[in-house]
């Protein structure tokens, strides 16, 4: 029996030629929400054990409380992402909203504030819209945008990817541009390495990170998924403990686990939808990968095939961890004039 498995095994793996993938696991994927339309940016918040995420392109705000397990959402105006609850206030939300950024207080219970303008982005496209987000170690907002996506296809090069601060509200600071869909964005644990996704090149990027001037230098591709046998562009995506990359292939059906040090496809988990949008790690232990979805693009036939598809899932058993999602800090509160004195409130 011994030495027919081993024939077994010596015939099957170099046929594969598959890269060395660490054993399986076993990881658990479950359904955690009711599927949205085009589900995104999920942030975590390890003060209340929250979970955030956008339903994009209808402007809603969702908020998972991981304790009573409920699920609440407002309706912003205009296309919404990423979320981000602030450092000072964890119930002080900085989102992206249309060309612009902005906060609202909700505290999941009671009605939000209004929303509040901060900067207006991409004044130059203004066909233009958010996309994916995250804060820094600092604070900063880094933000991104895609140009219009319609019938045709993309409008190209109508990207940016911005750092936002309390001092460049007025105009805030471009740190990358032109890209075609700004995503991804990740730091190390060291925080001396900045990760970055533009979907439609297929390619993951490092870039040196200085988290005291907040500067980024020298581009180095890490992963190119054309390299692989996979499908789909990669979209949102985290980093664990031992910096390796958790990366939502939009049009693939999973989240790949890439080796940050040398681009090694490590793991691959199927989720039960074709477009998986973003992860981030969560649970009171930050060991829980929740991995948000899209039905936007499926065709009426895939929606039968795929009735999860806009769910955000929760995987776990994937044998290791996550830290802490950094939280923007902009604001101390939604009426602070310290910080983007001169923006008016809005109707
Ligand atoms: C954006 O996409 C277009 C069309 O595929 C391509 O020509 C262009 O080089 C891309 N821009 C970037 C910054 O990758």
């Amino acid at each position: 029996m011994v030495s027919r498995v081993i024939t077994f095994l010596a015939l099957v793996v170099p046929i594969w030629s598959l890269p060395p993938l660490t054993p399986t696991q076993y990881p658990g994927v479950y359904q955690l929400t009711e599927p949205v339309d085009h589900a995104e940016c999920p942030s975590w918040d390890d003060r209340n054990n929250i979970l955030y995420y956008v339903n994009i392109h209808d402007g809603q705000v969702y908020r998972y409380d991981y304790e009573q397990g409920t699920v609440n959402y407002i309706t912003l105006d205009g296309e919404v992402a990423p979320v981000i609850p602030s450092k000072r206030d964890p119930n002080l939300l900085i989102v992206g909203l249309g060309r612009s950024v902005a906060a609202v207080e909700w505290d999941g219970v009671s009605d939000p504030s209004e929303t509040r303008i901060l900067a207006a982005l991409a004044p130059d496209f203004p066909t233009s819209t958010v996309n994916d987000g995250k804060a820094d170690k600092q604070g900063r907002l880094w933000i991104g945008t895609m140009g219009y996506e319609g019938p045709d296809g993309l409008t190209p090069d109508e990207g940016i990817l911005y750092q936002v601060t309390c001092d460049n509200l007025d105009s805030p600071l471009v740190e990358i541009a032109p890209v075609n869909i700004s995503n991804g964005l990740a730091w190390n644990a060291a925080n001396d390495k900045f990760y970055y996704i533009d979907s439609p090149s297929f390619l993951i990027v490092e870039y040196s990170y200085n988290d005291e001037t907040g500067e980024i230098s020298d581009r180095r591709v890490v992963f190119d998924r054309t390299a692989h046998d996979l499908l789909g562009d990669p979209d949102g995506m985290t980093i664990d403990e031992d910096d390796n990359l958790w990366v939502a292939l939009y049009g693939g059906g999973g989240v790949i686990k890439i080796d940050s040090s040398n681009g090694d496809l490590l793991e691959i988990v199927p989720l039960p939808a074709l477009d998986v949008t973003s992860a981030i790690w969560g649970g009171p232990d930050l060991d829980i990968l929740y991995v948000t979805t899209s039905r936007v693009s499926l065709t009426d036939e895939q929606k039968l095939e795929q009735p999860a598809a806009g769910a955000v899932f929760a995987i776990v058993n994937l044998g290791t961890k996550g830290r802490p999602t950094f939280e923007v800090d902009l604001l101390g509160s939604i009426d602070d004039e310290t910080c983007g004195a001169k923006k008016v409130l809005r109707e």
